[in-house]
């Protein structure tokens, strides 16, 4: 009788064989009783179930979440005429090219009214040696906007990344720094000047660091080569060469963390304030929101707080560069999702109507500069640079809408 204890098909650790042993044990003890019976068959009855592979009646698990509806036939003619809805797209020696993608294109032609260059109109690109431009990749992409009726947002002319070698070793005193700068800006802006395609540049992006280490309440100005050679009007002179060279086109400052540092919006809104209260106004007509957030950062409040402030300097608001990470914390570390489940899917559904709502809610239309994802889909995301597990955008890596479409589209349409 012992064996079954020890042996048999239920293993030594089975709750079930240590019951068996006492059972028997007490079936032959006096005082046995009826009572004391029918718990016993109902006891084995159900640790039979844990493990015995007996027959059982399966436990009805919750029906799963009806998969959510994706009815978008086209986001961008969701939104009000005035304004756009674009996508950063891969180009030039990218592999992931939209010129040589059929299936990228499909959806850029439905979904999107404007482009953004992911990297093929950034300095190192279009300005690789001194007296060299190279406009060949970014006039290919220029051209296929135009044949679909989209514009083009420029990105960037001033920035401390990208650049070519030529620059980071350039020579020369302020003047000469000055001029190559605002040289480098008149050349590539009138470029595309002469066409109608590139409506808007970002002029100077991510010029503030995320420290406040004078304590003044706003964010210092970062160390680039631009502010180390000409000083901190090198803003300015970079606006104004900007301005001349493509009179029609809205200049934006772009940056990241302006939703969810308060000091960095801070230091943003102080530059607006000092050109627009400059002697002779340096002109800028638009602000650039990056927005490369999470499910759960920024907080939607305090988004909305930051629109609403950029919003009273009176220019246009632009979210530039949308995308929502579900598995990367803030420090760019992985988190522990290894598959884009659905409850995931819903969240970021939730999460980009929210962003996109609050957006048309805080941002009145004659304002509204528009709203760029950064990327067409997953497979093209930066942030699959140093997290193979995530899902930031609108399509996923067989280039099939996901609920973060109808979410973005929800938001746009207040779900009407
Ligand atoms: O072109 C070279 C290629 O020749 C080389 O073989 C390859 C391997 O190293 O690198 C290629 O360059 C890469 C380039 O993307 C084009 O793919 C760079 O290494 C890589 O650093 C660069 O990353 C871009 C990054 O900006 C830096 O420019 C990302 O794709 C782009 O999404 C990202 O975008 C930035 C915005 O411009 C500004 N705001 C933040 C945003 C995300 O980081």
């Amino acid at each position: 009788m012992r064996q079954k204890q020890g042996g048999g098909q239920h293993g030594s650790s089975c709750i079930y064989s240590k019951w068996h042993s006492t059972i028997l044990n007490r079936i032959n003890q006096p005082g046995f009783s009826a009572p004391f019976l029918m718990a016993v068959v109902s006891l084995v009855i159900c640790s039979c179930a844990g493990g015995g592979g007996g027959t059982t009646t399966p436990v009805p698990l919750p029906d799963p979440l009806p998969p959510p509806v994706i009815n978008v036939p086209n986001l961008y003619l969701l939104a009000p005429m005035s304004m756009t809805v674009g996508v950063a797209v891969p180009a030039g020696r990218s592999k992931m090219s939209l010129l040589k993608s059929t299936g990228r294109q499909t959806i850029v032609n439905h979904h999107f009214s404007q482009l953004t260059a992911e990297n093929i109109m950034k300095p190192r690109h279009l300005h690789p040696a001194e007296s060299t431009f190279f406009f060949d990749d970014a006039d290919a992409l220029v051209d296929y906007a135009a044949s679909q009726d989209k514009t083009v947002h420029g990105h960037t002319l001033i920035w401390h990344n990208r650049l070519p070698n030529w620059m980071n070793n350039f020579t020369g005193n302020e003047v000469a720094w000055t001029t190559m700068m605002t040289d480098h800006i008149t050349v590539i802006a009138s470029h595309f000047a002469a066409g109608d395609i590139v409506v808007s540049w970002d002029v100077v992006n991510e010029a503030f660091t995320d420290t406040d280490n004078d304590g003044d309440g706003l964010n210092d100005l970062r160390n680039t080569i631009w502010h180390d050679n000409i000083g901190a009007g090198y803003l300015a002179a970079a606006f104004r060469a900007a301005n001349a060279a493509d009179p029609n086109a809205d200049l934006y400052y772009n940056d990241y963390n302006i939703a969810g540092s308060r000091a960095k919006l801070n230091a943003v809104l102080d530059l607006v304030d000092q050109f627009q209260n400059d002697p002779s106004p340096v002109p800028i007509h638009g602000i650039g929101f990056q927005m490369h957030i999470s499910l759960t950062w920024p907080g939607i409040d305090q988004i909305r707080e930051s629109f609403a402030l950029a919003v009273d300097t009176g220019l246009k608001i632009k979210i530039s560069e949308l995308d929502i990470a579900v598995n990367t914390d803030r420090s760019r570390k992985p988190l522990s999702l290894t598959e884009f489940t659905d409850a995931v899917a819903v969240q970021q559904q939730k999460r980009y109507e929210m962003i996109v709502a609050a957006y048309m809610d805080e941002v009145p239309e004659a304002q509204r500069g528009g709203i760029t994802v950064w990327g067409i889909a997953d497979p093209d995301s930066s942030k699959r640079s140093y997290n193979a597990f995530e899902w930031p955008l609108l399509f996923d890596d067989d280039l099939i809408s996901k609920p973060a479409l109808q979410g973005f589209a929800d938001g746009l349409t207040g779900g009407r």
